[in-house]
């Protein structure tokens, strides 16, 4: 039996990185998945890779006319939603010192305000028996140089999931959070940084990783699937870390 066999399942920045994964994932075990995005590139690539699999929307998870427009849509569709992902998120690193006050604001819209707004309007249209997941970053309780924004926002998102948590819980709706340490996707692209400044980046935090490696996509696909699957039936306000062992050894 497949884990999310007749369920329709929403992931936010669904067209790179772990969300595409999440996405592939979520489809081979039955979910009918839609998935959103706003690069109009990655879209398609996404529709290419997809195909049939997905439905793949552009929506930007950070505008509130985007996410009442995405709920409306689902409404006038008659789509309820049994699982939504909130994965799409921004990383923008540079000091406080350094750092744009107009990137902080990005960064809240994007990673925290977004997924608030996108629970009051779309928790109307979530399943009793439905799962929320958020997918925060270890950085919400880490003090790592330069993430001040991007640590904060995760941090808000984390404490989002304990609230949403209980308040939707007399709904039969699960609210938990997977927590990715550092994994190979296009996000180290966007930081911010030049491409050195990333490789030396990169290899301080390989050294701090008991497994010695990055992630990959597919491995947090899997906590995110058991998390929006029955197999956590009796779990909510959680968060699962998946960081190859960079914050607790
Ligand atoms: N990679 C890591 O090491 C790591 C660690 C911890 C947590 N995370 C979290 O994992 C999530 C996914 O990141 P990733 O590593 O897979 O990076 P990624 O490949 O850059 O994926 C980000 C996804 O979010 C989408 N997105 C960005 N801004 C958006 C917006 N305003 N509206 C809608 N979609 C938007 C992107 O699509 P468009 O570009 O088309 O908008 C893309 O699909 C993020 O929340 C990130 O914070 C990643």
């Amino acid at each position: 039996m497949k884990k999310l066999e007749g369920k329709t399942a929403l992931i936010t920045g669904g067209t790179t990185g772990i969300g595409l994964a999440t996405a592939r994932l979520f489809a081979a075990e039955g979910a009918k998945v839609i998935v959103t995005g706003t690069n109009p590139a990655s879209l398609e690539a996404a529709r290419k890779e997809l195909g049939s699999a997905a439905e793949v929307i552009a929506s930007n998870a950070g505008s509130r006319a985007d996410i009442e427009k995405l709920a409306n849509d689902f409404r006038a569709r008659s789509i309820s939603l049994d699982v939504v992902f909130f994965n799409a998120g921004v990383a923008k690193f540079g000091s406080i010192a350094e750092l744009d006050e107009a990137v902080l604001d990005e960064t809240f819209n994007v990673n925290f305000k977004g997924p608030w707004l996108a629970i009051k309007f779309l928790a109307p249209l979530l399943k009793r028996g439905g799962s929320v997941v958020f997918n925060t970053s270890v950085n919400n309780r880490l003090g790592m140089p330069g993430s001040s924004a991007y640590a904060a926002s995760k941090a808000a998102l984390r404490s989002l999931a304990r609230t949403a948590a209980s308040e939707l819980a007399p709904a039969g709706i699960s609210v938990n959070a997977v927590s990715p340490g550092p994994i190979e996707t296009p996000l180290y692209g966007k930081l911010g940084m030049s491409q050195d400044q990333v490789k030396g980046f990169s290899e301080g935090l390989i050294g701090k990783i008991a497994l010695g490696r990055f992630g990959r996509s597919d491995e947090v696909a899997k906590a995110a699937l058991f998390l929006a699957s029955d197999d956590s039936s009796f779990m909510t306000g959680e968060e699962i870390v998946v960081d190859g062992g960079l914050t607790s050894l």
